[in-house]
């Protein structure tokens, strides 16, 4: 009796390739886990401390906005405090007016004080803690609100 030739691949081929296959793709795998272990899982947010200068810089009686940080920074009798620029309706800018601040997306006023007097904004604006450096730059925290009237006495 003559034995029947296959063609192609034997049973015993295709196991063998489908065998070393799994085995690649395990390695892989593994490989590609282990590498993931030296990354970090931190995530670098963008800095919240805003470098506004030096004291000297606010005079008595003035004010200054800073348009990429959405901040303004006050000086007065009693010192130098910031106030977000940020509605806390929706995130618009505001802009300053005599009474306050007003907001141009939504209609939402503000006193100077930062307080709520019109509009459909949930709270006021948040008054950010001041620091000052050991060369005398002073340091707007942005993560870190403080009371509502709470000033800042530099030299
Ligand atoms: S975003 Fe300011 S009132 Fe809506």
């Amino acid at each position: 009796m003559k034995k029947r030739k296959s063609k192609g691949v034997s049973r015993r081929d295709f196991l063998g390739v489908a065998a070393f296959g799994t085995v690649i793709a395990s390695f892989s795998g593994m490989v590609a886990w282990a590498a993931r272990l030296f990354k970090p899982d931190v995530y670098y947010e963008e800095t919240k401390r805003v470098r506004i200068g030096k004291p000297e810089q606010f005079p008595v009686g003035t004010w200054r906005m800073f348009e990429e940080q959405r901040l303004f920074v006050f000086s007065d009798d009693q010192g130098l405090y910031a106030i977000t620029a940020v509605c806390q309706h929706l995130g618009c800018t505001v802009y300053k007016t005599d009474w306050g601040f007003q907001c141009p997306c939504h209609g939402s006023k503000y006193d100077r004080d930062g307080n709520v007097i019109a509009g459909p904004a949930p709270r006021g604006l948040p008054w950010y803690r001041m620091d000052q450096l050991v060369d005398g730059t002073l340091v707007v925290d942005m993560s870190k609100e403080v009371t509502k009237g709470t000033k800042y006495l530099y030299t």
